[in-house]
């Protein structure tokens, strides 16, 4: 459908202007920006963290996004939480749930999410939130913000036309989309009713991984990442603007339009992926590496080679290993695993995960294979044989992962998950 233009690279240093002159030159903040626009500094990181890991853009804009009055209590999005999470106890159960259903009420993209489980502390800078959401309206003369994280949006059904103040990107299943924190967006829904899962990011901001050996390409190479260029409403719609701050949502209505940024420049921007653009690394010998070679991106800890998230998809692909058991093998993780599946079937189970379904595998709890996965792996006469038409993913933290009331007592929940792992036969000792 896409009549957008992008620029491409992620983090990059990018300068755009929807009105020719609208950019200021060689000054961030010049006296008198043209046409009587604003300059505003949109921060994504703190001013003083190494440069390689600074991000901020300026935004030149029609009015100062100042220019607004109180903020009230929004009293919508019950089913939003915010981590720490306190409704449920934390599962050291393996869980795993059918895809929501479509919604019967108009419910537009905020209204329309569902907090599934999440970890840390939004008020910390530590954990995520992973939410669903079920849509089937367009966000009309609304606009949200996120103040406690960036959020990564995967959408598994229907497309998403996403405004946002630095432009708007088209975003479809199969690829993804990161909105940094505190960036104003509206999300409007050219396919009519959406699906997909949200990862909330209260730490790091979502960046590419170092590659070691790999070397200087591989796995999601930076120009694949697509930002917005500089795009503005003119009109004095009145808008409501919602902004997620601290675990509650609030409102205010404002005269005009909030997408009126007529010109940026900067490294923090909006980016949308296409996940087939992923250059998928494997083993041409034997064994298979950790799953930690299907990274996105990842948003890091403070401890080294530690992710308060990392962004992993199992995505099409040859396998070739010889005398090697080849789906995703046992194990048990110091790391807890959200997944969920775009499309298609995953490799490590015969059934039960379903497109928009998810599944949930917390620290140090024993899952892999399901039975019938596992024989008919064990049993193979193995080729060289393709992986092919699926795209599951995991939101993986080194964070065990708690979910949420609602998660809990949805009957989406299958009861029956850990029969996925029964009757295994005992091997025999000489
Ligand atoms: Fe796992």
């Amino acid at each position: 459908m896409t009549d957008l233009q992008y620029q491409s690279g992620f983090g990059n240093e990018f300068a755009t202007e929807a009105v020719a002159g609208a950019l200021p030159e060689g000054r961030n903040s010049p006296q008198r920006p043209a046409f009587g626009l604003y300059a505003e500094q949109l921060s994504g990181t703190a001013f003083t963290v190494p440069r390689d890991h600074n991000r901020r853009s300026w935004l030149y804009r029609m009015r100062p996004s100042a220019m607004h009055g109180r903020f009230e209590p929004y009293g919508g999005g019950e089913r939003i939480e915010t981590a720490p999470i306190s409704g449920a106890d934390f599962e050291p159960n393996r869980l795993r749930w059918d895809p929501m259903a479509m919604p019967e009420a108009e419910l537009d993209w905020v209204d329309g999410l569902v907090t599934w489980a999440g970890n840390g502390d939004a008020a910390s800078q530590a954990g995520i939130a992973v939410h669903l959401y079920a849509a089937n309206r367009s966000m009309e003369g609304r606009a949200f913000f996120n103040a406690d994280g960036e959020m990564l949006v995967v959408p598994q059904q229907g497309r998403l036309r996403i405004a946002t103040e630095m432009g708007r990107l088209d975003v479809a299943p199969n690829e993804i989309a990161i909105l940094p924190r505190g960036v104003r967006f509206r999300i409007d829904l050219p396919d009519g009713a959406a699906r997909g899962y949200v990862c909330e990011n209260y730490g790091a901001p979502f960046r590419l991984p170092d590659l070691g050996p790999i070397g200087s390409n591989g796995l999601a190479n930076a120009r694949d990442f697509l930002s917005p260029v500089a795009w503005h409403e003119d009109g004095d719609e009145p808008t409501q603007l919602i902004q997620k701050f601290a675990g509650r949502l609030w409102k205010l209505a404002l005269d005009h339009s909030p997408f009126d940024v007529v010109a940026w420049h900067g490294n923090l921007a909006p980016v949308k992926y296409d996940l087939s653009r992923f250059n998928t690394i494997g083993s041409i010998s034997f064994d298979h590496p950790d799953p930690s070679i299907f990274t996105i991106c990842t948003s890091p800890s403070p401890t080294s080679g530690v992710a308060n998230c990392d962004f992993v998809i199992f995505p099409p692909r040859w396998l070739v290993g010889e005398d090697t058991f080849r789906p995703p093998w046992f194990h048990r993780n110091i790391m807890s695993e959200f997944m969920g599946l775009v499309h298609g079937e995953y490799d490590a189970k015969a059934g039960g995960f379903a497109p928009g379904g998810a599944s949930l595998h917390n620290c140090m709890n024993a899952h892999g294979p399901d039975k019938a996965s596992t024989e008919a792996a064990m049993a193979a006469d193995l080729k060289p044989q393709k992986i092919d038409g699926t795209m599951a993913f995991m939101f993986e933290s080194c964070l065990p992962i708690r979910p949420t009331r609602f998660a809990m007592d949805t009957p989406l929940l299958q009861l029956d998950y850990d029969g996925c792992w029964d009757g295994f036969d005992k091997a025999e000792l000489p």
